[in-house]
């Protein structure tokens, strides 16, 4: 094998001396929220798995049932021979959840969002960007070739301003439903205002929304009211339905061009079908009074660990009753600190740090599942303690 070129091992000691060295630590689950993480017992405050629906075993039959019937793997990309049955009555779960005519399945939300924006806005487009969209909306900006405005967090007369601003063809405005790093909603009524001033296209990604707010659990735009509004919402399976892959709700003639046009739809092969009917059953769960009352739960966990962090004199972005609750610390080696702290006190809480935040805004990002218990939040409060007791390398 040939030697590690220089330049290699010079990029990741420059990662290594900016201390945002990062590496998957492996995680043997024992439980919904409890595994073993690098040989110790913890429990886990770092997935997306809010509604506890991963490990439940309707979900693990589900998928052997589709795979025993449609096989291992889709076999070939949807338009050649990879559309299968499951996949189908999948998209006609999501569009009679969601409310719209029809609806797309991808094998993932990042090719989902790649699809939406590269087959949806072209070089003689904008799209206007809130500036906390998640990577995969970025790279989906940057696959299109449009002209790209970011634009200040949630800010309308921003989106507004830049929506009016120069001549396109077609304008869209970008946003997601629950931001993922500050566990605030997108601020979906305020985003029509500016498409409907503008003459622009709202989408809106629900991937840490959906199965989580509004009403059955059907995202942001749903609980405002504002279901029908967006041209596409993107809704992921892989964090609170507990399976894999993603589907974008929209209108029939809209689903017919990205099926026609989306590069990540087309090149890749169809969502593998124990995913599919892993996601079908996460998602019939989720919208019924089960689902209710998982949310009900994690709405409560959410406030008891906003309340006690807001007490302790944490700096805590986002909603009081999101799952997604982020500490903010300051600087990487800091965070980094106190999430080794909370590990020895068997609590995995990530620290989450730049590039996937702003610099000087490390945080330990507490996520919540439906399958916490009061005593597990109350250990994590006490061992957070306060922003004064965070370890000082
Ligand atoms: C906001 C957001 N959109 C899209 C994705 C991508 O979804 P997937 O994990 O299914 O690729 C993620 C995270 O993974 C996300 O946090």
């Amino acid at each position: 094998m040939a030697d590690t070129p220089t330049f290699v091992r010079d990029r990741l000691a420059a990662i290594e001396a900016a201390g945002l060295l990062r590496q998957p630590p492996t995680i043997e689950a024992t439980g919904p929220v409890t595994g073993r993480v690098g040989g110790r017992d913890a429990t886990l405050f770092c997935g997306n798995d809010y509604l506890a629906l991963r490990t439940d075993p309707r979900i693990a039959q589900a998928a052997a049932d589709a795979a025993e019937a449609h096989g291992g793997g889709a076999g070939s990309s949807r338009l050649i021979a990879g559309s299968l049955a499951v996949h189908e009555e999948l998209e006609a779960e999501i569009a009679d959840w969601l409310g719209t005519a029809a609806a797309l399945v991808f094998p993932s939300g990042y090719q989902a969002n790649l699809a939406m924006l590269q087959a949806l806005a072209g070089p003689d487009d904008q799209i206007v960007s809130d500036a906390l969209n998640h990577a995969s909306l970025i790279d989906g900006c940057r696959l299109s070739r449009a002209t790209v405005a970011v634009v200040p967090h949630k800010d309308r007369r921003a989106a507004e301003r830049a929506l009016s601003d120069g001549a396109f063809a077609e304008r869209f405005l970008v946003g997601e439903g629950l931001y993922s790093m500050d566990g605030d909603r997108g601020k979906v009524k305020d985003w029509m205002w500016a498409v409907h001033n503008t003459g622009a296209h709202l989408l809106v990604d629900e991937a840490h929304a959906l199965g989580v707010l509004g009403p059955a659990g059907a995202g942001v735009a749903a609980e405002r009211g504002a279901g029908h509004l967006p041209l596409a919402r993107v809704g992921t399976f892989g964090k609170a339905l507990g399976a894999a892959g993603a589907a974008i709700a929209t209108d029939a003639a809209t689903r017919d061009l990205l099926v026609n046009a989306g590069r990540t739809y087309i090149f890749t092969t169809g969502l593998a079908p124990a995913a599919a009917g892993a996601a079908l059953a996460g998602i019939r769960i989720a919208r019924s009074a089960e689902g209710d009352e998982r949310r009900a739960r994690l709405a409560g966990h959410a406030r008891r660990i906003w309340n006690g962090l807001l007490d302790a004199g944490w700096q805590v972005p986002g909603d009081e009753d999101t799952p997604i609750k982020p500490a903010i610390v300051g600087p990487p080696e800091e965070a980094m600190a106190l999430h080794h702290r909370l590990l020895e006190a068997g609590l995995y809480a990530m620290a989450i740090r730049p590039p996937t935040v702003p610099e000087g805004t490390c945080r330990i990002r507490i996520t919540l599942s439906a399958a916490h218990s009061d005593d597990d939040i109350d250990r994590l409060l006490g061992a957070m303690g306060s922003p004064d007791t965070v370890p000082r390398p």
